[in-house]
């Protein structure tokens, strides 16, 4: 194989502080013979600084464009719309293209129409089809955290990105505070982990479901908790845990539900009660109930933590960019794109230009 180029580029969207690649994690792979350039991103939580002391080079903001041929583009998020009208490189990054989400044709056809090609970290799995590399702990920490500042009606807007040292800080209960019980659904994953996490922190008693909690849905149980966080990562259509009916209930003792997974429109969503998510400037909604019930579905939560959850993923990443090849998981992703293609009907059927 010949020698990798990864180019890290700047993110397009303003709010987007977190990186892939941490500085410590770029020295590693320049140590093992990988060839890193840095783009400038003034929001980036690592400054450039630290890269180049990595030896990593430095390049002006948005010059993956006219990168070289071989290099492989590396970032986390969208890349700007329309532009380059074609996209000639191999792009890492998550493109939310392959389930129709909105703007995933425009794209998979930037990438056809220039002959490059995305290779999504949603699809880098192992041979079990295991996510090597998510965000998960530190969105279900985030999204904890969030509803039981809401139920202690300590919760600030605008949210702001933060250390989890001050966000630990503001968890910690107060005299006066009232003993609450919260339930967290998807326990047994990375967000249900990260949840549970946060709860402790908080010093509240948590109950953990998971799939065998769920088979028989117990909802008066579910509603009898005061603060729900949903943290299931739903695969095939199941019964939703909340109907518009429930929150009717009397006896509902849930006034603060916080929704991590955010399938909010989607045929699989098992909390079908709201129409819209929420975000960093209105972070509750109160659904129009009675008694109250706030909800906080907010579908970036890591990013309001861009150092501790970058690090997490560079760690899990770098592996793998270490064994960036034609096979594998990357071999994975690629056919993953071509299958896309295809679904779409874009012949584009190149393989990896440089493997
Ligand atoms: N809001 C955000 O910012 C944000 C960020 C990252 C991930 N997410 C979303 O959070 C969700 C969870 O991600 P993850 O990385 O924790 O996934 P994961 O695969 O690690 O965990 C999901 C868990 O849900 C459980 N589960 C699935 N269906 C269930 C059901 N019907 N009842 C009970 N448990 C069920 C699984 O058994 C698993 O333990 C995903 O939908 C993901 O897209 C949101």
């Amino acid at each position: 194989m010949s020698e990798l180029h990864l180019w890290l580029r700047h993110e397009a969207r303003t709010t987007e502080r977190r990186t892939p690649v941490v500085p410590a994690d770029a020295r590693r792979l320049i140590e093992s013979g990988v060839r890193l350039t840095v783009e400038e991103s003034p929001q980036r939580i690592f400054p450039i600084e630290e890269y180049e002391a990595a030896g990593c080079g430095r390049a002006a903001t948005g010059s993956w464009v006219t990168a070289p041929p071989e290099s492989v583009i590396l970032g986390l998020k969208e890349l700007p719309d329309n532009e380059p009208a074609t996209l000639t490189h191999r792009h890492i990054f998550f493109g939310h293209a392959y389930k129709q989400q909105p703007g995933a044709a425009a794209l998979l056809r930037r990438f056809a129409a220039g002959g490059g090609a995305l290779l999504d970290l949603e699809y880098l799995v192992d041979d079990q089809g295991r996510r090597l590399a998510a965000f998960g702990f530190w969105a279900g920490y985030l999204g904890a955290a969030l509803a039981v500042l809401q139920h202690r009606g300590r919760l600030v807007a605008p949210l702001r990105p933060t250390t989890k040292e001050e966000l630990d800080a503001t968890l910690e209960p107060v005299a006066g505070d009232e003993d609450f019980t919260a339930l967290v659904i998807g326990a047994l994953g990375r967000s249900g982990r990260g949840a549970a996490a946060a709860l402790d922190t908080a010093g509240v008693r948590a109950t953990h479901w998971d799939l065998a909690e769920t088979r028989a849905l117990d909802r008066p149980a579910l509603l009898g908790h005061d603060v729900m966080v949903n943290c299931v990562l739903a695969t095939t259509p199941v019964p939703p845990f909340l109907r518009e009916a429930d929150l009717d209930a009397p006896a509902r003792r849930l006034r603060t539900l916080c929704d991590v997974t955010c399938d909010v429109g989607s045929p699989l969503n098992v909390l079908p009660v709201y129409d819209r998510t929420t975000d960093w400037t209105e972070p509750v909604r109160r659904l129009g109930k009675e008694p109250p019930l706030d909800l906080i579905a907010i579908d970036n939560l890591p990013s309001l933590l861009p150092r501790e959850s970058s690090t997490d993923f560079s760690a899990a990443l770098v592996p793998q960019l270490l064994d960036f090849g034609p096979a594998g998981p990357w071999g994975r992703c690629l056919d993953r794109f071509h299958e896309a293609c295809r679904e779409l009907g874009i012949a584009d059927e190149r393989e990896l230009p440089h493997d």
